[in-house]
């Protein structure tokens, strides 16, 4: 008897539950998101949440280099009226349309399939697909001016590690194969070593008298950032 008064009662307890964490998750869908961890609009000394695209840090100097060069949107040039280096420029003439990436002008451009018109234009390669998820990921968590204070390690100079990503994301938009600013190319572990051998590499990013100051339009690299470039030259520059 007490064996089946238990069973009677489990099942309607059951349902029950169901319907509850049924009815429980249903909300999370329509509710407007909580905000974003991580966000740091106006604020500093904040640590990098992995989940989070900073705008400061990520998004900006990829379209300084990859868009905001001579000649085509930076201030001077502002080609059809857009100009991407900065946030408050980024966000009015890039059309950008906060959460949703797929109203955003800026969006619709390095995403167009027509080759015509698509930005950065041919000759120049399209934007990688990390790149436009990136900022994707960006306009959908609301585009906001966001900075995180990045770990930077001054013990990790190795070219592989700190040097090259450093360069591919502040450097290489200008400095490739199609547009070789200054006649420079930063694309390619020789063409970085040819740089970082003849003093052109330290002197522009570290803003010394008788070199441009570079990355041209963008924040100067951290001193920390600095250090590590003025130790992997002292090794020798080497390919690690
Ligand atoms: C927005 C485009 C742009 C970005 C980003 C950029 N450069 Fe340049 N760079 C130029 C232009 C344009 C020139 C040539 C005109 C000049 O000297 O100002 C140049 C020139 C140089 C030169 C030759 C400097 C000289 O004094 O003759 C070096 C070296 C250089 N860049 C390195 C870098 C490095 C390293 C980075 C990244 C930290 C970088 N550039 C980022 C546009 C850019």
């Amino acid at each position: 008897m007490p064996v089946i008064s238990t069973r009677v009662l489990t099942l309607p307890v059951a349902l029950l539950m169901l319907l509850f964490l049924s009815c429980k998750h249903e909300p999370f869908e329509i509710v407007t998101p909580d905000p974003i961890p991580g966000d740091t609009t106006g604020e500093t000394g904040i640590t990098c949440n992995p989940d989070t695209v900073y705008f400061q840090n990520e998004v900006l100097p990829l379209l300084i280099s990859g868009c905001g060069m001579s000649g085509c949107h930076d201030a001077a040039s502002a080609q059809d009226g857009v100009i991407l280096t900065s946030y408050q420029a980024i966000i009015t003439t890039g059309e950008i349309v906060a959460g949703n990436p797929g109203r955003s002008e800026l969006y619709e451009k390095i995403t167009e399939a027509d080759a015509e018109d698509r930005m950065p234009p041919p000759p120049m390669a399209a934007l990688t697909t990390d790149q436009i998820l990136l900022i994707r990921k960006w306009i959908e968590q609301g585009a906001k001016n966001n900075y995180c204070d990045a770990a930077c390690d001054t013990n990790n100079f190795a070219f592989s590690t700190a040097i090259q990503p450093l360069i591919n994301k502040n450097c290489v938009g200008c400095h490739n194969a199609t547009l070789a600013s200054g006649g420079i190319r930063l694309d390619s572990y020789t063409a970085v070593k040819a740089q970082a051998d003849n003093g052109y590499l330290l002197g522009t990013i570290s803003h010394q008298n008788g070199f441009a100051a570079m990355p041209q339009g963008g924040a100067k690299f951290s001193d920390c950032q600095i250090t590590q470039v003025r130790k992997w030259i002292a090794a020798g520059s080497p390919d690690n």
